[in-house]
């Protein structure tokens, strides 16, 4: 493990929380005291000002599941990044597998969702993963170094700001997690094409998801090319995620 890369932990709430869940959630997060680990949550938009709010003075950073490739203008339900850096947010999931899957998210949108950003400040964490099919199809490699290439290519020079998620779309919410080998082959990978493309690369954060949880959490991200981890289901159970941001020290 590189000393110089202090692991990620983020939660992605999904679809779930409350006003009232959400409170008793960041309020258990906040009160933890220091954690070892760099810690942000990424919550639904409508909930979003109240993670601003609820964690201004922590060290908990916290981010947006979506956001638009545009600027602004006619694309009612839409999202900018210049309105979620309106009020803040430091980090935006980008490529997510069900929005690639249920919203038919293109390598291209995801890599204009990436740009548009990180030209408002904001940290886009780009997630890529292959389905099933795809790996016994033995295409792992060729679908997640597609993913990513095209990320790299419209980022260019400012590649090294992202940061990468590698989500096997199987291993999410399935309780079927990667063996902590398979997670840090494809990580190897990706690691190996962020050098190809950015000076920064030994610098960039590569984090897994996929039923990440507080028994699995510690060997995956002992793994020397894993720097943390996209959380979900476990993120909603304040124990169980501070349990897994605790696992970074590890
Ligand atoms: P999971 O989800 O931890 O519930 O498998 C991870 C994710 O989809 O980011």
């Amino acid at each position: 493990m590189s000393p110089s890369r202090r692991k990620l932990v983020v939660g992605n709430w999904k679809m779930h929380g409350t006003h009232a869940a959400n409170e008793a959630l960041l309020e258990a997060l906040k009160s933890a005291g220091p954690l070892p680990s760099d810690v942000a949550v990424c919550a639904p938009h409508p909930y979003l000002a109240q993670a601003a709010e609820r964690l201004a003075r922590s060290a908990i950073g916290w981010g947006a599941q979506d956001c638009s490739a545009h600027e602004q203008g006619a694309y009612t339900g839409e999202v900018s990044a210049a309105m979620l850096a309106d009020f803040g947010c430091r980090y935006c999931l980008v490529g997510h597998s069900e929005r690639r899957a249920l919203h038919a998210e293109s390598d291209q949108l995801v890599a204009d969702k990436a740009q548009a950003a990180l030209a408002r400040g904001i940290t886009p964490i780009v997630c890529v993963g292959e389905t099933l099919r795809e790996r016994e199809a033995g295409e792992t490699e060729a679908v997640v170094k597609r993913q990513l290439s095209a990320v790299i290519h419209t980022l260019g020079h400012c590649a090294g700001e992202m940061v990468v998620a590698y989500e096997p779309v199987w291993a999410i919410g399935t309780g079927r997690t990667a063996t902590p080998e398979q997670a840090q082959a494809v990580h190897a990978l990706l690691r190996a094409q962020l050098h190809a493309a950015t000076p920064r690369a030994a610098q960039m954060k590569l984090l897994y998801g996929g039923s990440v949880k507080p028994d699995n959490a510690g060997v995956l991200f002992a793994q020397p090319d894993i720097d943390g981890g996209l959380i979900g289901g476990a993120s909603l159970k304040a124990t169980d995620f501070l349990a897994i941001c605790r696992a970074g020290a590890h």
